[in-house]
């Protein structure tokens, strides 16, 4: 099954499989025309996937070369993109050396930006790992790493030359983190597709688990999603702006646990913010906010996080001031106008933010 994005500056496919078999065949269909390729993964992925995607990427390149990064968001800064650029050097790669991301939006998110910057810029696939990159992250071309306790301070819009997702992947991963990607996932069907929030909410039992065809649709319909908003609105000036949904409410509750908490599990809570946020203001039905409560502890919303608030408002709300989407004015929030459509609202009185953060 293949997918394509259409963003402004670059066409790609989304492969979607459920083994590496089809990987040099990609790679030849690509068109890429370089020897080397440098594998980027992490401490948890290697031992478990990099033998089989060598063995694929070698019918393909002459020299094989590979990173393995410290697993985990606290890794995810300049130290390791520096180690990149180091390795990089050593090996003499050139601007035709292709960098491939083996692992979850950490790897994809670091290696895509040291793809984008080194030499100004080399190939760069995506071979997500987690269903969080599977679904959103490997998808729209957003690269970047931490800096100084801010979320993806310092970054690049780079689209991947293709993705090759391998669902097979996803039977190794911590149901913790298949509960992160759950959180990416329904927040796609909240802010653009009724039918698409009411399949995973209907088959979350098939889903949770991993039955192959109701997986293959969730990653296939999320992966529509964001390729639609991305070929819409690559840079954010617009459009894209509405995929942060649960985000400025989600980095605040991230940053708050120093990035201990999963990422896709502080956006299913900034979700329930949000949305609490518009009942509240009466703008979203009341029975929309409890669906998507006992859908999200379904998937584990409660279980890190707490039922009850872990962090006081006041300690969130500040946080939030310092997001960087806030720079320059008040923060501007994703609202639902209802399940499946999103609008942007900025004039919201700190008194309603923190009570709906009362809970988070
Ligand atoms: N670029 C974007 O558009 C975008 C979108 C959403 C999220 N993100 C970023 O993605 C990051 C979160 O990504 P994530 O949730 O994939 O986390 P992650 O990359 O930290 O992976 C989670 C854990 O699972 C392990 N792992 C990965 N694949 C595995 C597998 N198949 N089997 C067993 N273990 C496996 C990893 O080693 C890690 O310990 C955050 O930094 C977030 O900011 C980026
Ligand atoms: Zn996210």
């Amino acid at each position: 099954m293949v997918l394509t994005v259409n963003a402004p500056s670059r066409e790609y496919p989304i492969y979607i499989e459920d083994s590496y078999g089809g990987l040099a065949e990609a790679v030849r269909a690509s068109g890429l025309r370089g020897s080397v390729a440098l594998i980027v993964t992490d401490t948890n992925v290697a031992p478990l996937y990099e033998g089989a995607v060598k063995r694929e990427l070698s019918a393909v390149f002459s020299k094989l070369q590979s990173v393995r990064l410290h697993a985990g968001e606290e890794h995810k800064n300049l130290n390791a993109v520096s180690g990149l650029y180091q390795k990089a050097a050593e090996a003499f790669l050139d601007r035709e050396s292709v960098v491939f991301a083996l692992g979850g939006g950490v790897v994809g998110d670091t290696a895509g930006f040291f793809a984008a910057t080194f030499m100004r810029g080399l190939p760069f696939v995506q071979l997500p790992t987690t269903l969080l990159s599977c679904v959103d992250s490997s998808v729209g071309g957003k690269t970047g790493v931490d800096f100084a306790g801010w979320k993806n301070l310092v970054g690049a819009f780079y689209q991947p030359r293709f993705v090759y997702i391998n669902s097979g992947t996803l039977a190794t991963l911590p149901r913790v983190q298949f509960n992160s990607g759950m959180g990416e996932v329904i927040k796609h069907g909240l802010i653009r597709d009724a039918g698409y929030y009411n399949f995973v909410s209907e088959r979350r039992a098939d889903i949770a688990a991993l039955e192959p065809e109701a997986l293959k649709r969730v990653i296939e319909g999320s992966c529509r999603i964001k390729a639609e908003i991305v070929g819409l609105d690559e840079k954010e000036s617009g459009l894209r702006e509405i995929l942060n949904f649960g985000h400025t409410f989600g980095h605040a509750l991230e940053s708050a646990s120093n990035f201990k908490l999963p990422h896709g599990l502080c956006v299913m809570k900034g979700c329930a913010a949000a949305m609490r946020l518009g009942a509240a203001r009466g703008e979203l039905a009341e029975v929309d906010l409890l669906g998507f409560l006992e859908l999200a502890r379904f998937f584990g919303m409660e279980e890190i996080t707490g039922g009850a608030g872990l962090y006081a408002p006041e300690k969130l709300a500040a946080l939030m001031r310092g997001d960087k989407k806030a720079r320059g004015g008040a923060p501007r929030f994703v609202l639902l106008e209802r399940v499946g459509a999103a609008k942007i609202v900025s004039d919201i009185p700190e008194e309603q933010v923190k009570a709906a953060m009362a809970l988070c």
